[in-house]
């Protein structure tokens, strides 16, 4: 038998008793007389004891062995003199009477610590040894038990889990493919699943009302922080359903996973437009655990004779509370965050209510005192705040603001991890216009492109828009937003074929195109669909929120890093000429 015991279990009650543990060396200290090593498994840590004096012969192996061995001991639990409240066994240790090394290991290229000494890389590269590590660990154990809550929460409302394909035809979900030769078909290309979109649409017209499935999806886009190129879905869909109950649904789904998993109650889901995200937050995903909503000034400070806001097709600012102590100094790296590249403002105008109620602005040569306590008026800026704003064309002024509001939320201490903050985004507009955006195939470019996808319904009173004004019909479709991370969207679908047709006729589709992509779905409509909508939340992006991190990589076992390579197992690689010439594909590389 290799154990008894696991190296997480053992207590107080348990002295006395002979155990046999197996584990991992996690680190040794030898005081001469005595060597004390820390064994560790997945369940914890235990210390072991070997005397000089009662045994020199084990405590001279014990001292031989090097981190990480694998080893199994038996011994007698014994009471610790020098107890460790922080850990669980912390009150005994075994007295070891028989030592086994099961295996030997090669000094590891990190330590495995909760604050260990290695690099991004190279933890990436030896995953597995990084996986040893508790903090890692622990993320996967609570991705495990979100995944049961979340199959506890959907199976009691009667849902079904069914798997779809992976080797696919192109769904447009927004971003670019990952294609597989197909052998057997000479020149002909599977896609990997974007989502299982069409699929899910399938079943519902198939009669299986209410589906989910924890699903692998696969995107080719730019990678960043809550990106991976694989990634994981929770993906349901429902029939004879409008958006209220789709939203009432997975509302009690993210509710269910706060309370079970988190112990927290969300009390409130407010519904907020896609138009009031813009106008108040600047951004369709609002970080809503702060106030500090844009404030539009063109009224206020227009006709004054400063050119900049004169200009500006929009003048907007936030109130910073409590801010206006900030120095020089602070202000000015505030200036130098908003003139950023990837921010892309021209420069920052502030102003100060001083302790007194007094207003200093830094465009005092064009703002009285007079004119300045309108602002404060704008803002309801009272002393102590500081009043920041942007001007310049709307759009890019409204991103640029959202940034420094998130800034100034994560300065001043209001984006506190552990508080969350939840709400629905409806109303999307159905359609934007691609002006090349770099994460689409370049053909896609000046069209209307769906900004959800091509299957979102408008919302019935906007259909009419849709020959004269495309760009102003409303979706019904809707996004979950937390702390400002966008971890769900769907929609109701089109379940007409006509509409469905004039929807790709407006995305820029021949009848021929659509007919050879999305001939299957439109013929299926044909057969009696039922009206259907659904709703799909990043899997990776719900564990790293309830695990309190920005990054999604340390919430999935074997991630990609930034260039969506796997260092470990080192993909993507080159194949060899054999399988190129039995998929008769030839590789091309640009000359360099
Ligand atoms: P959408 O494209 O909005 O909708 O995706 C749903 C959710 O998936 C997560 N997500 C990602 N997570 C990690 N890495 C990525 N590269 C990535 N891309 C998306 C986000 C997002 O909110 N089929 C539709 C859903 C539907 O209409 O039912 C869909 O896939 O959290």
């Amino acid at each position: 038998m290799h154990r008894t015991h696991t190296c997480g279990e053992l207590t107080i009650k348990n002295v006395g008793q002979a155990v046999t543990l197996s584990g991992w060396m996690q680190r040794s200290r030898d005081l001469g007389g005595m060597t004390f090593i820390d064994l560790r498994d997945r369940y914890g840590l235990t210390q072991l004891v070997f005397n000089m004096e009662s045994n020199a012969s084990l405590c001279e192996q014990a001292r031989s062995l090097g981190r990480e061995y694998v080893l199994q001991i038996t011994g007698t639990v014994a009471e610790r003199s020098n107890k460790n409240n922080k850990i669980a066994t912390g009150d005994i240790e075994i007295i070891v009477t028989y030592l086994q090394i099961l295996n030997k290991a090669q000094l590891p290229p990190f330590t495995i610590e909760d604050d260990t000494d290695g690099g991004d890389d190279l933890r990436m590269k030896y995953r597995y040894l990084d996986l040893r590590r508790n903090v890692v660990r622990n993320n996967l154990q609570l991705r495990h038990l979100m995944a049961q809550e979340t199959r506890n929460y959907l199976n009691t409302l009667n849902f079904i889990e069914v798997e779809t394909p992976v080797l696919i035809k192109s769904t447009p979900e927004g971003a670019r493919d990952f294609v597989v030769p197909s052998r057997m078909n000479e020149g002909e290309f599977y896609a990997l699943p974007q989502s299982p979109q069409t699929f899910k649409q399938l079943l519902m017209v198939a009669g299986f009302d209410k589906y989910y499935q924890l699903v692998k999806c696969f995107r080719d886009e730019d990678l960043r922080a809550d990106r991976q190129p694989e990634f994981t879905q929770i993906d349901c869909e429902m029939s004879f359903v409008e958006q209220e109950d789709i939203l009432n649904t997975f509302e009690g789904m993210v509710k269910h996973l706060f309370k079970t998993v988190k112990g927290v109650d969300i009390a409130t889901m407010p519904h907020m437009t896609y138009a009031d995200a813009m106008k108040f937050y600047g951004n369709d995903k609002p970080d809503t655990r702060f106030e500090m909503k844009f404030v539009e000034l063109n009224e206020t400070v227009k006709g004054k004779g400063f050119k900049v806001f004169d200009e500006a097709e929009l003048v907007v600012g936030i109130c910073a509370t409590g801010a206006a102590e900030y120095t020089r100094k602070q202000l000015d790296e505030l200036t130098d965050f908003v003139k950023r590249p990837q921010i892309g403002a021209t420069g920052l105008v502030y102003a100060r209510v001083a302790a007194d109620g007094s207003i200093k602005s830094s465009v005092d040569k064009f703002y009285n005192t007079d004119d300045l306590q309108k602002w404060a008026t704008a803002f309801s800026a009272g002393s102590g705040d500081l009043i920041l704003i942007l001007a310049g064309a709307a759009n890019k002024t409204r991103k640029a603001l959202s940034e420094l509001r998130l800034e100034m939320g994560s300065r001043l201490g209001m984006r506190d991890k552990n508080k969350f903050s939840c709400l629905w985004i409806v109303d999307f507009p159905l359609l934007e216009w691609n002006d090349g955006d770099p994460n689409l195939l370049a053909s896609l470019a000046g069209r209307w492109h769906a900004k959800h996808h091509p299957f979102t319904s408008p919302k019935p009173e906007d259909i009419e828009l849709l020959k004269t004004n495309p760009g102003e019909v409303r979706a019904n479709a809707y996004d979950m937003v937390i702390n400002g991370v966008e971890v769900g969207g769907g929609s109701i679908r089109i379940h007409s074929k006509e509409l469905q047709a004039q929807l790709f006729e407006i995305l820029g589709f021949s009848s021929d195109e659509a007919q050879k992509q999305f001939g299957f779905l439109m013929k299926a409509f044909e057969f009696g669909a039922p009206p259907h909508g659904g709703i799909a939340f990043g899997f990776d992006r719900l564990c790293s929120l309830f695990g309190g991190a920005d990054v999604i990589r340390d919430f999935i076992a074997f991630p990609k890093n930034n260039s969506g390579r796997d260092v470990m197992i080192d993909a993507p690689s080159s194949i060899t000429d054999e399988q190129l010439n039995e998929l008769s594909l030839e590789v091309k590389l640009p000359e360099k």
